[in-house]
């Protein structure tokens, strides 16, 4: 073993948060532990992020009003997502995908506006400022988890309209409306492989070598 490794049980903890971690939509009432807000924002901001670039913005909503008009902005979309799937739309409006009223903390993370000033590691790939706010936010879910606090990352709302709610300066996006709190119990797999929206997918089927292999669906 490495020098450089972890002890086995630090090692263990790790790969178990990593295994563990799920969306959460469920949420029980009750407020985060104390320090556990900051804690989770403070991995956050631990992540990597192209030529360090750090795209990632927080809103923390206190306002319970804004609060609902968010619940509301995913509701609208949530249709319009259950009309675009077509023959799975009634299967899709059974799915639960979010818990926005029933947990203690909503974050919106939004991209930095001014990114285009950002070249490093982007001037081809300029998707990768989503990538590293993506990373943040899988840190946060990994602290969250191994806290005993859910987390879940909701993605489906129109950005132009949660930018004019939350008054986003010209530039900046919003990606995730991040619901966080207290849950009675983790789902022992994700809620849409339960739910038989999807399979999750073995390595072999997943994993090329040298080149693309048709036989990867
Ligand atoms: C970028 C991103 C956006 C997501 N948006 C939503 C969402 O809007 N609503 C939802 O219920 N789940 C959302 N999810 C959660 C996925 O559905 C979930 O990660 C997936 O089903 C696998 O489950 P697991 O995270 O519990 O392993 C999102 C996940 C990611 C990474």
């Amino acid at each position: 073993m490495s020098n450089n490794a972890y002890s086995q049980a630090d090692q263990a903890a790790v790969y178990r948060a990593i295994f563990e971690r799920r969306d959460m939509r469920h949420f029980v009432p009750g407020p985060l532990p104390e320090g556990c807000l900051e804690r989770l924002l403070q991995a956050a901001i631990a992540a990597p992020s192209v030529g360090f670039m750090q795209p990632w913005r927080f809103i923390q909503i206190t306002e319970s009003d804004t609060r609902l008009q968010l619940q509301a902005l995913v509701e609208e979309e949530r249709i319009a997502t259950a009309d675009a799937l077509n023959t799975r739309r009634d299967e899709f409006m059974t799915l639960k995908v979010e818990g926005i009223k029933d947990c203690a903390e909503v974050l919106v993370v939004c991209l930095s506006n001014k990114r285009e000033n950002y070249i490093f590691g982007r001037r081809t790939l300029p998707q990768m400022d989503l990538a590293s706010a993506s990373c943040a936010i899988q840190n946060m879910w990994l602290a969250a988890r191994c806290e005993g606090i859910g987390l879940g990352w909701v993605s489906i709302f129109c950005p132009e309209k949660i930018a004019q709610l939350l008054q986003l300066p010209q530039g900046a996006e919003a990606i995730a409306i991040l619901c966080i709190g207290q849950v009675d119990q983790f789902y022992d797999k994700p809620l849409l492989e339960a739910q038989g929206w999807d399979k999750k997918r073995p390595i072999d089927q997943l994993l090329m070598q040298n080149t693309w292999q048709d036989s990867i669906k």
